[in-house]
């Protein structure tokens, strides 16, 4: 697909990935739309990229969802790509009763409702677009799961399976179908993370998006980055070595209880 002359909708543009995609894709001669919750985030966005734009919207609210569709239809009438980036990572211990039910609905509506609602508000107009894509951004994670964030995991597995399907179901439209599945990278994302990805080398968020256009440049339906490619061999050939891998930090806590228990 080419990547210029585009009117592409970020979702969580506001930082991370999502700003640094908006920073590429701008140059490139794109307009860009960028979202998020935080007003003060998107104000500092703008100033850091003339030429962005940004409107507030929450991917968990399926009315803000429904404003954001009226607002770009209006504004934005040619917008052809919609990237679901928006989204959230946290521990989580399963043994806490009731574990903090209202932290897991909020992850599963940003991940995984939010971007399928954001998919099915702006399909038809995406679908009488000369050219158009859907971009979702997955996760190495989607490919075999990381026990310390279990809520985190089953959403990307999740947002994998749905892009296949959505691809299948679209694959005789002008509607491509993109998924990106990040490594870890180095974006505010992982700062609860810092003691479970001590040694972990973070990819820096550059890097991750220059490969993130090239594959979408090459119509690479599933741009898999760095670890991501190896998750996926990995859940193929040694499904159990790697899932024992990811489990250390869930073995760490296990210990921790069972030190505060004794
Ligand atoms: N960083 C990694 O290592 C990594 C690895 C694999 C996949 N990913 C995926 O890449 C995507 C971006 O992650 P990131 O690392 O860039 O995260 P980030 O640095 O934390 O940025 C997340 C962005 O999403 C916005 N956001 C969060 N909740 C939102 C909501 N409900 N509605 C609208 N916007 C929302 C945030 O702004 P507000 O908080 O102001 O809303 C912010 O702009 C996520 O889907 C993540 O799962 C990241």
């Amino acid at each position: 697909m080419k990547l210029q002359g585009n009117t592409i909708l970020i979702t969580g543009g506001s930082g991370g990935i999502g700003f640094e995609l908006a920073s590429q894709l701008l140059r490139r001669g794109n307009t860009v739309i960028v979202t998020g919750r935080d007003q003060g985030a998107l104000d500092a966005a703008r100033r850091r990229l003339p030429g962005l734009w940004t409107l507030r919207s929450d991917v968990r609210d399926p009315h803000a969802i429904a404003a954001l569709h009226e607002r770009v239809m209006k504004d934005f009438p040619a917008m052809n790509v919609l990237i679901n980036n928006a989204g959230i990572m946290r521990k989580v211990n399963l043994q806490t009763f009731g574990a903090d039910l209202q932290g897991i609905t909020e992850e599963i509506e940003i991940n995984l409702s939010g971007s399928i609602r954001m998919v099915m508000q702006f399909l038809p107009h995406l679908k009488a677009q000369s050219h158009a894509a859907i971009v979702n951004v997955s996760s190495g994670l989607a490919f075999n799961p990381y026990p310390i964030a279990p809520i985190y995991g089953a959403t990307k597995a999740g947002i994998h399976s749905f892009t296949q399907s959505l691809r299948v179901q679209l694959k005789q439209t002008n509607v491509k179908v993109f998924e990106l599945a990040p490594p870890a990278v180095d974006t505010p994302l992982n700062h609860t993370f810092a003691d479970e990805l001590r040694g972990t080398p973070l990819m820096s968020v550059t890097k991750l998006v220059d490969e993130a256009l090239k594959g979408i440049e090459r119509d690479r339906p599933e741009i898999r980055v760095g670890f991501a490619n190896v998750s996926k061999l990995m859940s193929r050939i040694a499904p159990g070595f790697i899932l024992k891998q990811l489990s250390k930090p869930v073995d760490q806590m296990l210990a921790q209880m069972k030190q505060l228990s004794s």
